[in-house]
Parts: structure tokens; sequence; C-alpha cells
């Protein structure tokens, strides 16, 4: 198994820079990722953020679990001002797990009590939280959705690997049905009740998610759809800008936000010796955001930057940007040291793909320098992470340095860095995948495990993480 992560210093990475021919940058000044900055009027106190993390921990009717508020409290008790919270469904079928969290009127007082806990953590650890942003991803899961996949195209990369059964491994054929255009118009009110019900119960954001290959995201990248939701770019983006156009309307003051992948990239397999291979892509390639169709190893961003510039003007203020979709491709989202269950041996250095995310935020923040985005990819480069987003944010290639695996791992890690200079060596993400690998398990009486760090969190997830191991060795033995 290949493994790359040996450096000791800023000097070996820099070295490694060359012989890589990457341009990462390191500045060991951190002040400035202690510097407040201002999100659509109000202030937020440093330049963290939490990315969201699902933790498939909540109840069946879409509810947090208790697994849910121990996060949330973890994460405003350790010092990051932007929380950006997970995937939250925006109606039960559009769910990508049975345990994935869906806000609505019934439960809408358990979200409430998040929002209090979570920020209940950070002013007894802080002084104030009048600095901290909290805010909800909502979400479609389209192509992932449970039980069924719902998609709004025939993607002939994504539909062979699309399963439709689990118990038989059937997957998406030329047969499967759209989603029609009323069905899509359908969710717009969906979407808006889930922010109406966010902004009731103290969230100061939402995110309309248009990343990783669930819904939105593949209606970007839909231009074999024919009707007003697919082909030209105007229509790729008409369901996004609907949803946007209505929450705005219908709740004003709510702060509007987006995660977006900037580049879909193509699928991935395992090939000789497990190590990934792109699947066979007919070129040009027929469906994607921000591909180069005749070369979509290769990122084309007029499309992605078009599109954050018209939902500037639509009223959107804060812009989380990632890559890729973590099912068909995960060393583009998360590089990686140890690959999940369901993937390959890197193809390349993963400091390329860590390379990657930087150099495509930096374009897109360079080009919007006055709207404040989320960087992702930091985890890979462990304790050196600060370093890296101190000096992109130096730099103007980013205004939040983002943190997925790196704080379910620490989740204080801001404040170690704040306190000590540094963070807790003992308790830093490695990369091992195993976060990933609980959210593929499915063999729970619930239909999922939750996620989180058990190398790290042992408290949380050391049994959990023994069980799920248990059962894939009864499940290889019979
Ligand atoms: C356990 C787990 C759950 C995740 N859940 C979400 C999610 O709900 N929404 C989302 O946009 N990304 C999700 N992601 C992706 C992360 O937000 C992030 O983009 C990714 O881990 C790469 O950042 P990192 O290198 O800092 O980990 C998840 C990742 C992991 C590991």
């Amino acid at each position: 198994m290949a493994k790359y992560f040996k450096y000791k210093s800023i000097a070996d990475l820099l070295a490694e820079n060359d012989r890589l021919g990457i341009d990462l940058q390191f500045d060991t000044d951190l002040s400035i990722l202690f510097s407040s900055i201002t999100v659509a009027g109000r202030p937020v106190g440093n330049r963290f953020c939490i990315h969201p993390m699902e933790g498939c921990d909540g109840e069946l009717d879409g509810a947090p679990g208790e697994l849910t508020f121990r996060r949330y409290r973890r994460f405003g008790a350790g010092g990051a001002k932007l929380i950006w919270g997970e995937a939250t469904a925006v109606n039960l079928s559009a769910r990508a797990n049975p345990r994935q969290i869906v806000l609505h009127e019934k439960n809408k007082g358990l979200f409430a009590r998040l929002v209090q806990e979570c920020r209940e953590a950070h002013r007894q650890n802080f002084s104030s939280d009048q600095d901290l942003l909290f805010g909800l991803q909502l979400t479609h899961s389209g192509r992932y959705s449970y039980p069924r996949p719902q998609i709004v195209a025939h993607d002939p990369l994504l539909d062979p690997k699309t399963i439709t059964d689990r118990s038989t491994g059937a997957v998406v054929d030329e047969n499967y049905p759209l989603l029609s255009d009323a069905e899509l118009e359908a969710l717009i009110p969906d979407y808006v009740q889930a922010a109406r019900l966010a902004w009731e119960v103290g969230f100061d954001f939402v995110d309309v998610k248009q990343c990783h290959r669930y819904l939105l995201n593949e209606l970007l990248g839909a231009k074999n759809r024919s009707g007003k939701y697919g082909g030209s770019f105007e229509n790729r983006t008409r369901l996004a800008r609907e949803i946007i156009t209505a929450i705005r309307n219908e709740v004003p003051h709510l702060i509007l936000t987006t995660r977006m992948n900037a580049f879909d990239g193509i699928p991935y397999q395992k090939g000789p010796d497990n190590v990934g291979e792109p699947v066979f892509t007919p070129i040009p390639v027929e469906n994607g955001w921000g591909i180069d169709p005749s070369m979509p190893v290769l990122a084309q961003l007029a499309e992605p930057i078009r599109w954050i510039g018209e939902m500037q003007s639509l009223g959107v203020s804060l812009v989380n940007i990632t890559l890729g979709n973590p099912y068909a491709q995960p060393h583009f989202g998360r590089p990686f040291e140890y690959p999940p269950p369901d993937g390959y041996e890197s193809p390349e250095h993963p400091l390329v793909g860590v390379n990657r995310h930087f150099k495509i935020a930096g374009v897109l923040q360079e080009t919007y320098p006055n709207l404040p985005m989320v960087g992702t990819g930091y985890s890979y480069l462990q304790e050196f992470l600060p370093y890296a987003g101190a000096a992109n944010i130096r730099n103007g290639k980013i205004s939040f340095v983002g943190l997925g695996r790196a704080s379910l791992a620490q989740p204080d890690l801001i404040k170690q860095l704040a306190d000590h200079g540094v963070m807790d060596r003992k308790r830093i993400c490695r990369t091992f995948s195993y976060c990933t690998a609980m959210m593929r398990a499915k063999d729970h009486p619930l239909g999922q495990y939750p996620a989180g760090c058990p190398p790290f969190d042992k408290e949380a997830y050391s049994e959990i993480w023994k069980e799920i191991q248990l059962k894939q060795k009864d499940k290889k033995e019979k």
C-alpha cells in the first residue's frame, strides 16, 4: 500500500512541491486565521469553518439523535466561528440514507435544541457567540437518494455505478425514469419550508447544496436533459435559481449560501493493484459541471464562474467550494492516505489532489474577491493545515479554511491552535478513512451506522466500529 505522508516540516513539503510540480504555499504567521471577516453584514470571528459532515445518526423521522447533539456541542466548543451544519434533507424521500436528518414541522423543536446547545457550548468556552455563524445544508440526494435513486439525467458514466437495489445489485439502466419537470418544480416549496423552519429555530444561514453530484449538482451538469431544466446553462441553473429566489423572497433575513462543486470530474474504478483508474469515457463527455468535455480530467471553470456571479446577484453571500463525487471518485473530494472500503488506492499523490482543491478555489476567490468563500481539502495536510490556510488567505486565494475529517478527529483544533500555537499532535486526522467506511456500513437495524472518528473519538465510536467489523467478518465467512 502506497504511503505518502512522511513530512516532518514545511521544508519537506516545499521540497515535495518541486518534485510533484505543484505549488502549495505555507505561512507560519497564523494571525490571519484569527482575524474576523464580515459575511452578509454579520461579523465572523475567525477564518475556520467546520465543513458540513453527516453523522448518519438521526432518528427515522429525521430528528437529530444524541450523537448529533454531541457533535454540534463539540463543534460549538471547538472554536470555529463558522459552523456549516450537515446535509439535511428537504423531505423524507430526499435523504441519502435512513438516518440523514430532515427538518420538518413536527421535529423543529429538536433542531432548536441543536442550535441552542451548539451556541451554549460556544459561549461557555469563548466570551461571546455574537460572531459565530451556524447554518444548515439543505439537500436533495437525487441520484443517491434512499431507498431509490431519483435521477434528473441519464449519465452514461454514472448510471452503471448507481445501485437501484442493494439486494440484487441492479443498477440504473436506460429505462429508469427521470424526475419530471413538474416533480422538480414541486421541490421548491420543500426547500422554502425547510429554510423557513431553519430560520425559525435559529440557524443563521441555509446552504442550497449543489455539490457531490446530488440532485442540484446533477442538474447543473445535465446537458443531455430536455425541457426547461436541462441543456443550456440557463436551463441547468434554473431550479437552483428558482429555489434561491423563492427562499430570498419568503425568508428575507436568512443568510443564503451554497456549497457548490466547481468541477465534477469523472468516475474512477479499481484497476490493477487496486489503484484507481478513470472509467472508459467516450469523448466528448455528455454531462458534467466544470468539466472540459474533450479532456474531462481537466476543469473548465467558465460556467461555475458565471453561475457564482449570478448567484451573488440573487443574494447568495457565501460560497463553499468543493469538487467531485464521494461515491465515484473519492480521491478528488477527500485526498487520503488509506482508501475507503468501496474505493481504491489513490491514483495520484494526494498532495496533487490538495493542490487541485486550492488552485480551483483560488481562481474562484480571486474572481470574486468580495464574496467570501470556504476552501476544501485541508485535512490531508494534517498538522501543516493551518500554515497552508494562513498562506491561502493571505494570498487572497480563500476567505475561510474548511475543516472536514480533521474536525471529526479534533473538533477543538482551533482552540488548541489559539491556546498552544499548534494542534494536539495526539489527535490529528491521518486520513485513515474510518469515517467514510462507517458511512458506507448499512448493516444496522436502522439501515445505517453512525459515522465518526473511531481512532481519535473512542468514547463515542470505538464500540460502533468494532460492531461494524464483526458484522463484516461474519458476512465474509458466510
Ligand atoms: C463522514 C463524512 C460526512 C460528510 N458529510 C458531508 C455532508 O453532509 N455535506 C457535504 O457537503 N459534505 C460532506 N462531507 C465532505 C466534507 O464536508 C469535506 O468536503 C471532505 O471531507 C473533504 O474535506 P477534508 O479534506 O477536510 O476532510 C462528508 C465527509 C465525511 C468524511
